[in-house]
This record gives C-alpha cells, sequence and structure tokens, in this order.
C-alpha cells in the first residue's frame, strides 16, 4: 500500500500524468479535480457532447472482471468525444492468450492509444505498466489487492456533496480491509485531511495490515479497530460497508467462515445509525447489505455514488488528457 515511486506527484498539474495512487495527491490536487466534476455532470444531463478527448483513443485492459470501472470509462471516454479500445479479459480475447507479457501489451497497446486504462490482477503492476509506457499516461483502474485510486476520488466527492468537507468526519468501513482495495485508497484519501477518524470493522483474519495503520496513522489519520456492530459509535457521519472478496481466497472454506460476519440490517441502521449519513458501498455486494436498506434515503451506492464516479473519471481524463 506504499506510495508508487514511479507515480509523479500531481502538484496541481495532471496532464499526460500517470494516476496510480491516492498518494500523488493533495488536497488542492483533489480541489482542482472536484472544481472540474461539476462541469461534466450539466453536460451529460444536458445530454451535450464534451470534445475535450476529441481526436484521441484510449485502450481499456482489464484482466480482471469489471462493470462499474469499466463501464464508466468506456462511457466517461466517449462522452468526452474519444474513441476506446476495449480489452477485457485480454487472456481470452488478445495475444496474452499466446503467452504475450503485461509490458509488451502495454508496449503494444501504446502504439494505437493515447492513454491505457488497466485493471490488474497485482498489486504493483499498474506502476509498472506507467513505467513501461513510453509516451501515454496509465490509469490504474486496480491492481489486485493494492488500490484503486478513482473509486477513491468519487467516493470522497460524494462525501464532500453531502457534508461540504472532506476534514472534521468519523466514518466506519466494513469487510475485506485486507484486500479491499478501495479501501486502501480511500483511508489514503481521508488522511490528506484534518481530524478524521475511520473505526474499522472486520472478520479478525482480514484486519487492515498494522502497517498500513501505522503508515495511515502516521499521517494524522485516526483509526479505531473494533470487533462488533455494537462498537459503532452513533455520530458518525459516513458507513462504507465492503464485500468479503471470494476471488482473494485460496480456501472456498474459509470464504464461507467469514463472508456475512457483518450484514448491514434495518435494525442496525436504527440502533446505530443517525438520520445525516451516508450509506455507502463501492460494489458489488454480494449478501452484506439487506435489500432492504436500498430504499432508505441514506444510500448512495446504488446511484449517487456510482453516477459520481462517471462525472469524476471524465473531470480526471479531462485534466490528463484533455487538449
Ligand atoms: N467498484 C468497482 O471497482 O466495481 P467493478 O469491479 O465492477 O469495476
Amino acid at each position: 500500500m506504499s506510495i508508487e515511486k514511479s507515480a509523479d506527484k500531481i502538484n496541481g498539474d495532471f496532464r499526460r500524468k500517470s494516476i496510480l495512487s491516492l498518494g500523488q495527491f493533495t488536497p488542492q490536487d483533489i480541489d482542482i479535480l472536484f472544481q472540474e466534476t461539476p462541469r461534466m455532470q450539466t453536460t451529460v444531463e444536458g445530454q451535450q457532447q464534451l470534445i475535450d478527448l476529441k481526436g484521441q483513443v484510449v485502450s481499456l485492459l482489464f484482466y480482471e472482471p469489471s462493470s462499474r470501472s469499466y463501464g464508466s470509462f468506456a462511457s466517461a471516454v466517449q462522452r468526452l468525444g474519444g474513441g476506446i479500445i476495449p480489452v477485457q479479459n485480454p487472456e481470452i480475447v488478445a495475444s496474452v492468450a499466446k503467452g504475450e507479457t503485461l509490458e509488451d501489451t502495454v508496449r503494444t497497446y501504446e502504439c494505437w492509444s493515447d492513454g491505457i486504462i488497466i485493471r490488474t490482477r497485482n498489486p504493483g503492476d499498474a506502476a509498472g505498466a506507467a513505467k513501461t509506457a513510453q509516451f501515454v499516461p496509465v490509469i490504474n483502474a486496480g491492481d489486485g489487492i493494492g488500490e484503486h485510486p478513482t473509486q477513491a476520488l468519487y467516493d470522497l466527492y460524494t462525501i464532500r456533496e453531502k457534508f461540504g468537507r472532506l476534514n472534521d468526519l468519523t466514518g466506519v468501513i466494513t469487510g475485506d480491509l485486507l484486500n479491499g482495495r478501495t479501501v486502501h485508497s480511500l483511508l489514503k484519501g481521508l488522511a490528506l485531511y484534518q481530524n478524521n477518524a475511520v473505526f474499522l470493522l472486520s472478520p479478525e483474519s482480514l484486519r487492515l495490515p498494522p502497517k498500513d495503520i501505522t503508515e495511515l496513522t502516521n499521517e494524522g489519520l485516526r483509526l479505531v479497530e473494533i470487533d462488533s456492530v455494537d462498537d459503532i459509535p452513533r455520530d458518525t457521519n459516513f458507513w462504507y460497508w465492503t464485500r468479503v472478496q471470494k476471488e482473494r481466497f485460496a480456501s472456498l472454506h474459509n470464504y464461507e467462515a467469514v463472508k456475512h460476519q457483518f450484514i448491514l440490517t434495518p435494525e442496525l441502521l436504527r440502533t446505530r445509525g443517525n438520520d445525516n449519513m451516508l450509506l455507502m458501498h463501492p460494489l458489488p455486494r454480494t449478501g452484506e447489505i439487506e435489500a432492504a436498506i436500498d430504499l432508505d434515503p441514506r444510500s448512495v451506492y446504488l446511484r449517487r455514488q456510482m453516477r459520481n464516479g462517471l462525472f469524476v473519471r471524465m473531470a480526471l481524463l479531462a485534466l490528463v488528457m484533455g487538449k
């Protein structure tokens, strides 16, 4: 989870930079991105065509399954007037199936694209792709259990939209904190701001690694590990529920033993929640949120959070690749 060395800091200038980690950002950089985002929302909702990426082509190389990241990035590029080379499952449909390496695959698609958006199986692979690419920026759309920076950026946007700030917040993050790349990036994002606290609730075997707790605490983020939903304080700003990541388990038995240890139910919300909070989830979900919660006005995971994903990703692409 440490900051990728090959990724340049943004420092107020997004142009041609690869986006690999929340560690590249300052609060000022996030402000620039979020100032650009409402323009995207307005034009999408007004069904207008933007031209920020007109004449450009972006390769989408997704080595792991995806609905949201793949779909919203594909939509974002096209809504900005660009074209895509869509490659899902390159191990099946591309020459990766014949043994081509990640490096050669990146070199290949770089020849035809102005940017590469990549999802990979291993932490650090996106940074490796960025090192390999000589001419085009690379955006990390999730590198194994490493990071998922663009997800965290729209999670932060969703929180700021509700509370008008990204400091002085208290949240709960529940689920697979060991393998959850969205959690890793979101915690880094929250650590950029003053006086934030996060209560961490996970199965014992899926806790956030101590090294990460030390790093984030040193950055100023207050982290409190709790063992039970009964320990959730009532005055939190957001609950960020996540699934236990089946695909990271060697043993199905071990997965089954922990997959539904913490379920978000109406009863839990009634006893531990409050009226002015957000209920978030990066999705997909696999039974850890009861369907009745979907109708609760505090829940944003099925609409607001994902819509913001489109707008924030459009804004990011415009800043990195726009003319
Ligand atoms: N949240 C997220 O990254 O979803 P996908 O895996 O469907 O892209």
